[in-house]
């Protein structure tokens, strides 16, 4: 999607649809200036439309000079908010893809007013809309074809896939330098996180651990950062026992990528984002039941968040140097797979009780977490992962559990995950939930019983960062796959890229 940015009047613009947005408080105002601007007409803006969140009504213009063919009204709710702002440039995007329109415009000549009511820069605003344009667009359909139709019908012609062309944000002069960088990031955060949903809608069969590593070397090689991926050998030679014992169950070897980007200047920090990268989780010998046993192709969800937060900071240049960590498998039963109660020895030595096999994300996070810190000394670590169904029970699919030993991250997170519209709530990391996983065998057990299972696992993690003063853990089990029970849009919802991009945005 190509987005451009003009000071050019509205009514100058040959699009086929500008979209306007409508807070309820100014419903009135903004039906009577329309009318006068586009001819159209204001009793149902009035009348039946309410401009409640997610509200569209599409409108035709009546006067000669106004070139877009379509007036499309879009409620914002109560107020503005930055989330508002990119619920309701998704809601248009979402329309424009059914009503397949490629060139459309987004009125923002009033982004001066708007910015002040959420009390955020212009530039935010910009890239709300751009994000939620890209969200609202995005589509799943790599694997449709319309082979149905044509062996039915020999003269079926395939229908040329849809393809959105051009996002045209109409300002004013004043504003334009700040709607132009703001498009700019939005542009690059939204198609990242794209990227992302497609790597994590991806099934199984489609999404081995060696793809997902060749999907962080394409995006590496593509916007110019290093990628290395260790093979099971050198797995082996690393003695990364956790993720070696989830893989025993899998005929697809297990891959360690680590996603390098460091800046050309010198570095401020060095973020190390680590994600889990579990291809397929059918809960190895402790089997999960079968209904909804598919949606666990999303397992990979951290480790795909990881290659579009590195993929981000490379496109947009930042200061820091970030390295992302991806350890991926799948997790099988088969003749080979481990057993409950066997022990390993994961990286960092410590040995762990494997009680349960389905507790396999935290196994092979441990190796990963260890391996990032003690070889290259980040500044902070933030690990992403699809972690607990109890973090699903805990916080729905709104918000991701956030669990960290350092305040200051803690305030980071929350604060991005506003903006972001990818919101985190802390929870505890209290010592008492140590004797939950105890073992009477190993170091460490994997599982922690009923109560408290997002917390029992973030203290297994706590283990393998040894005495790092700065790590972060994102439960994203919830937020990341919606459709797991919930309403809304099917799928992944790449949950966490925003976020990270935030975060990474303004480290310092
Ligand atoms: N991948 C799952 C967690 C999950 C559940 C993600 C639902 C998304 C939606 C994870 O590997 C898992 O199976 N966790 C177990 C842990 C338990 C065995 C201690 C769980 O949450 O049931
Ligand atoms: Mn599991
Ligand atoms: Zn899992």
């Amino acid at each position: 999607m190509k987005v451009s940015v003009s000071k050019a009047a509205l009514n100058s613009h040959a699009l086929e649809a500008v979209g306007f947005f409508v807070p309820k408080s100014s419903k009135e105002k903004i039906a009577t200036s329309l009318n006068a601007l586009a001819g159209v007409v204001a009793t149902g803006l009035n009348g039946d439309f309410k401009a409640n969140e997610g509200d569209l009504l599409t409108l035709y213009p009546q006067k000669e000079n106004f070139n877009p063919k379509r007036v499309i009204i879009l409620g914002v709710g109560q107020k503005f908010t930055l989330d508002a702002v990119r619920k309701c440039a998704a809601t248009l995007a979402t329309k424009i893809r059914e009503m397949k329109l490629t060139k459309v415009g987004i009125d923002l000549t009033e982004i001066g007013a708007i910015a002040t009511e959420i009390q955020e820069e212009e530039s935010y605003v910009a890239q709300a809309v751009v994000e939620g344009f890209e969200l609202g667009l995005y589509d799943y359909n790599k694997l449709k074809t319309d082979r149905v139709q044509a062996l039915k019908d020999k003269k079926h012609k395939k229908e040329p896939a849809f393809e959105f062309k051009e996002l045209v944000l109409i300002t004013v002069a004043d504003s334009l330098k700040a709607v132009e960088s703001g498009a700019k990031v939005g542009e690059v955060v939204g198609s990242a996180q794209s990227m992302v949903r497609d790597l994590i809608n991806s099934p199984s069969n489609y999404m081995t651990a060696t793809d997902l590593a060749n999907a962080a070397k394409a995006s590496g090689k593509k916007y110019g950062y290093k990628v290395t991926v260790f093979d099971k050998k050198k797995i082996q030679q690393l003695k990364m026992g956790g993720l070696l014992g989830v893989n025993l169950g899998s005929v697809e070897p297990p891959t360690f990528s680590v996603l390098d980007y460091t800046p050309s200047g010198k570095a401020k920090a060095t973020i190390a984002l680590v994600g889990k990268g579990v291809t397929f989780d059918t809960g190895g010998i402790s089997i999960k039941p079968s209904e909804n046993m598919g949606d666990m192709k999303s397992d990979m969800s951290g480790a795909a968040d990881v290659i579009g937060a590195v993929e981000i900071a490379a496109r947009l240049k930042l200061p820091i140097r970030v390295i992302g960590f991806i350890p991926a498998t799948d997790n099988k039963p088969s003749g080979t797979a481990q057993n409950p109660g066997d022990v390993l020895t994961t990286y960092s030595g410590i040995t762990v009780e494997v009680d349960n096999t389905d507790a396999e994300g935290r196994l092979i996070l441990a190796d990963a977490l260890t391996y990032a810190k003690e070889e290259y000394a980040p500044d902070a670590i933030i690990d992403l992962a699809t972690l607990t169904g109890a973090c699903v029970i805990a916080l729905g699919y709104q918000a991701a559990g956030l669990f960290t030993n350092n305040d200051e991250l803690a305030e980071k997170l929350s604060k991005a995950g506003i903006r972001s519209g990818e919101k985190v709530w802390r929870m505890p990391l209290w010592d008492d939930y140590d004797k939950q996983i105890k073992s009477e065998v190993a170091d460490v057990k994997n599982t922690g019983g009923r109560g408290a299972g997002a917390i029992t696992a973030a203290k297994f993690l706590e283990k393998f960062i040894g005495d790092h003063k700065a790590w972060a853990h994102l439960d994203i089990a919830g937020p990341s796959f919606p459709a797991m029970g919930s309403s809304g849009a099917k799928g992944s919802s790449g949950f966490g890229v925003r976020l990270l991009a935030e975060v990474l945005r303004n480290w310092n």
